[in-house]
């Protein structure tokens, strides 16, 4: 069977217990902080916080859209996301997945009654998601005490580059240097990249362009670590999570 590739970048959310798991974090770990999450995608992570008293922002190009035109957009690209995983070797490591498939109907669908209320428009429209594109992000210096970036950096690299789209469609080194310099710009206290790792490859392990990001975070004032990700979807041999903290002294 062929490898995992994806068709595009697709816009496809995890819940909120999935962030915890990607993260490490619990809601709880980040109460009194200020929280990016970029790209949000349709996760119901931003709506959680919020409901948990976080002060989140979400920020994805598709947020420039209308709820109708994401729902749409949501429903195709798990369709197709799924189509792609049951078509080629990835194995989830959900051993059912038709609960895997809901889980992400069921953020996709608490993003949008979020959005809707929340979002641009919206009758209590509080910023919390806003429609921009890295590697640019519209905040100040520093506006976040942390920043997360799951499921863009890395996984949309080429696959000859160790990601999941043909060359173009795919993000380049240049690109990933630039959007991790701008995630860097805005964060105040840490940054988390995940997964960090080859896609849907035999030989897995952390991606080649971690080690230029490390160099550039460094660059930037940050000691960097890897970790293993509590979370697994079967589809990287394995979870390395990138964790960039400003101000640490260096190794
Ligand atoms: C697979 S989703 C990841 C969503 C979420 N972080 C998660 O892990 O479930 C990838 C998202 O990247 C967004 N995206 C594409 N290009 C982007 C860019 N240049 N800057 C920020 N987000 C981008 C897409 O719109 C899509 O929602």
């Amino acid at each position: 069977m062929p490898r995992l590739r994806l068709p595009r970048i697709v816009f496809f959310g995890r819940t909120a217990e999935e962030y915890a798991r990607i993260w490490k974090l619990s809601l709880a770990d980040l109460a009194g902080l200020r929280i990016l999450d970029c790209p949000c995608g349709p996760a119901s992570f931003i709506g959680a916080c919020h409901d948990a008293g976080i002060d989140a922002i979400g920020v994805d190009p598709m947020m420039a859209f209308t709820v109708e035109e994401m729902r749409r957009t949501g429903l195709k690209d798990i369709e197709d996301t799924m189509a792609a995983i049951e078509s080629s070797d990835a194995g989830l490591a959900s051993s059912d997945p038709e609960t895997w498939t809901a889980e992400k109907h069921q953020a996709l669908e608490h993003f949008l009654v979020d959005f809707r209320r929340h979002g641009p428009g919206g009758d209590a429209d509080d910023g919390r998601y806003v429609a921009a594109s890295l590697p640019n992000l519209p905040f100040a210096d520093q506006s976040f005490d942390m920043a997360f970036s799951a499921h863009l950096l890395f996984s949309y690299a080429s696959v000859e580059n160790g990601g999941l789209v043909e060359s173009s469609k795919a993000l380049d080194l240049a690109f990933h240097l630039d959007a991790v310099t701008e995630l860097a710009r805005v964060t105040r206290q840490e940054l988390r990249l995940f997964p960090a790792v080859i896609m849907a490859s035999d030989e897995g392990g952390p991606h080649p362009w971690v080690d230029p990001i490390r160099d550039r975070l460094r660059s930037l004032g940050f000691e960097v670590r890897m970790e293993s990700s509590d979370y697994d979807e079967g589809l990287t041999t394995s979870n390395a999570l990138l964790i960039a903290s400003r101000g640490a002294v260096e190794d």
